[in-house]
Order: C-alpha cells, then structure tokens, then sequence
C-alpha cells in the first residue's frame, strides 16, 4: 500500500541577508497509512519549516514529497495545526471551525452540527460565540486543533499543538488525539519539545539535529496502547533518546 507520507531528499535554504543558509538537508522518511510520528529536536533545527513544505505553503525546496491519499491518489486531504493559533481574529469560534465545512455540500444543520461535535471534543462548547482574543492561550489552541480535526484530514500535521497547555489538559488532549486517531484511519505527525510526548504517542520518534536540520536518528516504539506513561519500556526509552538529544 501507499505510504501516507514519503520524503525524499529534501534539502532547503533560506536567503538571509542575501546569503544563501541551509535549513534542512537531505530529509529522508516515510509515514506509513495509520501512522503516528513525532519530530523532535533542537530550537531551529527546521521542524516548522518542514511541515510547511509537507502542507503545501512553500514549494521551494529540492527533493519530492508526496501525499498518499486513501484511494491510492496522490491528493490527501493534509490538516495542520500550527506552533501559533492562527484563528481568524474577526470570526467567532464557530465561524473559525465552520470554515472547515466550506467547499463541502454539507446542510447549514449539518454544519452547526459539526461545529458542535468539534467544539465539544475540545472543551470548548461554552465558547463557541467568544473571539480569540477572548480565550486564553491554550483555549485558543484547543479551537486550533478543533478547527483542523473538522476538516477530517487523512494527514494531520502538528507543530507544538500542547506546547501552551497546562500538564493535566496536556495529557487529556494527547488521549483525546489517540482516541481520534483509533476512530478515524487518520495519518499524523507531531513535532513536540517534549520527548515524553512523543514517545507516549508516536510509534516512530524521529530526531533532529540543527545546522543543517537533518534527521539523526529514528526510534521505534513498538510499545502497545495505551502506554504506561510511568512504565519502563517508556522511561528506558527516554533515557535513550534524550542521550542523542543532548
Ligand atoms: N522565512 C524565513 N526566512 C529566513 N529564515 C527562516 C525563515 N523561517 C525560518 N527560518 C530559519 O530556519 C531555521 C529553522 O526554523 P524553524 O522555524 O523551521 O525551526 P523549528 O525547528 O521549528 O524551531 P522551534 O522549535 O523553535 O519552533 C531557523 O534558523 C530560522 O531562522
Ligand atoms: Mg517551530
């Protein structure tokens, strides 16, 4: 079967200040169908910009990136949910979530429906009248994701989606997404400072290294779920990744 996700030496610069840097180098993996894989690594070592060549914003890069679609196409709905919120400032939270219904042949009921559905999975069902900027950081963070699972994406790409979260509502959120990912034949992947986090979700944990961001390593977890967050075959793990981290 198709992956969901194949990178293939795929290499970028930037132009800073008319010289040309390398962000990343040589970026070589694939995610299969169903699959959960987390990036960690280094403050700037090119994790956004990676998921942003994978989403589509920026095509100037060398290499090829293809997103496997469920019907063996190569057209796979990709949702993101990126480092900052990025809520249309002048919608509600609904009318942000709503959007995700646009270009669909869904009723207006249906849609509110929909809305609700996504709300509520995020705890925000109280909130769907507020604005951004009348939630808090992590409130608005939870719409974010909301806004990005409504879309139904057959690849969802996160960067730092619980970075602003308390470490309780953390931990709901991260059962919350595995729960989703068990219902829907969903492909993810997860960038995350916290190696602890990608290893209680991911079943590859690949590592980062900067200057220029290359992959340095891979780890399989091959643990079952749900994991013992407190377990051995995760602390021994951590121990492991965080040796080559720092
Ligand atoms: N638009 C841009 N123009 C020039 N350089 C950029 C641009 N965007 C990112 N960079 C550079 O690319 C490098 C990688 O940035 P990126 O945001 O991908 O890192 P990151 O791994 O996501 O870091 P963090 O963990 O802090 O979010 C950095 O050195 C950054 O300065
Ligand atoms: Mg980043």
């Amino acid at each position: 079967m198709m992956d969901a996700l194949s990178i293939e030496h795929v290499s970028k610069s930037y132009l800073l200040e008319g010289v040309s840097r390398p962000v990343l180098k040589d970026v070589n993996f694939q995610v299969r169908r169903n699959e959960i894989v987390a990036i960690v690594g280094a403050s700037g070592c090119g994790k956004s910009t990676l998921l942003r060549l994978i989403v589509g914003l920026d095509d100037a890069y060398r290499g090829s990136i293809t997103r496997g679609g469920p019907d063996g196409s190569a057209s796979a709905k990709v949702g993101m949910v990126f480092q900052d919120h990025r809520l249309y400032p002048w919608l509600t939270i609904e009318g942000n979530i709503d959007l995700a219904f646009d270009n669909t042949d869904l009723s207006a009921s249906a849609r509110r429906g929909r809305v609700r559905h996504y709300l509520e999975l995020v705890g925000l069902g109280d909130y769907a009248r507020a604005y951004p900027r009348q939630l808090s950081g992590g409130m608005a963070q939870r719409a974010a994701i909301a806004r990005a699972l409504a879309q139904e994406p057959d690849i969802l790409l996160m960067d730092e989606p619980f970075g602003a979260l308390d470490s309780i509502l953390r931990m709901r959120l991260q059962d919350e997404l595995l729960s989703i990912w068990e219902r829907n034949r969903v492909s993810i992947v997860i960038v995350t400072h916290d190696v602890e986090e990608a290893l209680y979700l991911a079943d590859r944990v690949l590592v980062m290294e900067p200057n220029p961001g290359r992959i340095r390593d891979v780890f399989e977890v091959g643990l079952p779920r749900p994991r013992d967050r407190g377990g051995f075959g995760l602390s021994d793990l951590k121990k492991r990744c965080l040796s080559t981290l720092v």
